[in-house]
């Protein structure tokens, strides 16, 4: 049994969804978030910096917070820097795009696969990588959607200007006749709704949020890393942006009073 916390990160918002399915599934662990809303968003950022970014985080996780295991909430940082982060860390490392991929093939019927995400995910080719190695025979659609990630972090998730965005983004996808569509990236379920409207009500969404709280909830089991206390954990969150608006939008997003957010700050230039 293990009482350290579980340190999550993201870029600014989108963790949050992971941070939901954590409190669901595994409510008496001590939780530690950051939102690196100082520096998002990291779509259109070189992979190499977006690495370095999330090196510094994870360590910070590790070094300052004791944390037992580190989720990157984060598809972008996913795909810069899981395989990196796994072999410097002494803790496990969870990533979110194997557990959604592993979610949407159990959802797709037709073999047809559409994977959104921001530009650095998909022209990464994580998602095309993660499909092969789980050797699953489907065609895999992708399609980058700039512009969603900056709605969320703004709070706007069902303006307008929002669906007249996502119709455009989505009819690639639309007409590839996709039965699946998964959010490959971690803002994307905050849009859910938009989303799910351009797309239409015979494609199922599939969020990576639940799998990956499934994953973490295996690795405690298997390492023996579970909390030892049946209470509810406690929730640390951390921005290096502006506190205010985190703890407001966040309270919002997570659907949970965030009373306190603390702030953090990062020295200018990233561990090398
Ligand atoms: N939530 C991040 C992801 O899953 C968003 C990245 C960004 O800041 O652009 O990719």
């Amino acid at each position: 049994m293990d009482d350290r916390p579980i340190g999550v990160f993201d870029s600014g918002f989108g963790g949050l969804t992971v941070v939901r399915a954590l409190l669901d599934l595994v409510p008496a662990e001590d939780l530690v978030y950051v939102g690196d809303t100082g520096r998002y968003p990291y779509g259109p950022r070189p992979l190499d910096q977006v690495r370095s970014y999330a090196r510094q985080i994870a360590r910070d996780l590790v070094d300052e917070h004791s944390v037992k295991m580190v989720v990157v909430a984060c598809n972008t940082a996913s795909a810069a820097a899981l395989d990196l982060l796994r072999f410097e860390l002494d803790v496990p490392v969870v990533g979110v795009i194997d557990p959604g991929v592993r979610a949407a093939l159990q959802a797709s019927r037709n073999g047809r696969l559409g994977v959104i995400g921001t530009v650095g995910t998909i022209s990464s080719g994580a998602y095309q990588r993660s499909v092969r190695a789980q050797r699953a025979p489907v065609t895999l659609v992708c399609a980058a959607c700039p512009g969603f990630v900056e709605l969320v972090e703004r709070g706007d998730t069902d303006s307008d200007q929002c669906l007249v965005l996502a119709e455009r983004l989505l009819s690639p996808l639309r007409s590839e006749q996709v039965d699946t569509l998964l959010l490959g990236c971690t803002h994307y379920p905050f849009l859910a709704r938009t989303i799910g409207d351009v797309m239409g009500r015979e494609v199922v969404l599939v969020s990576s949020a639940e799998e990956t709280a499934f994953e973490v909830l295996s690795i405690m089991s298997e390492t023996g890393l579970g909390h030892r206390t049946a209470a509810k954990g406690s929730h640390r969150f951390l921005s290096s942006g502006d506190v205010g608006w985190f703890r407001e939008l966040g309270s919002r997003l997570l659907g949970l009073e965030l009373d306190d957010v603390e702030r953090i700050s990062w020295d200018p230039a990233p561990h090398p």
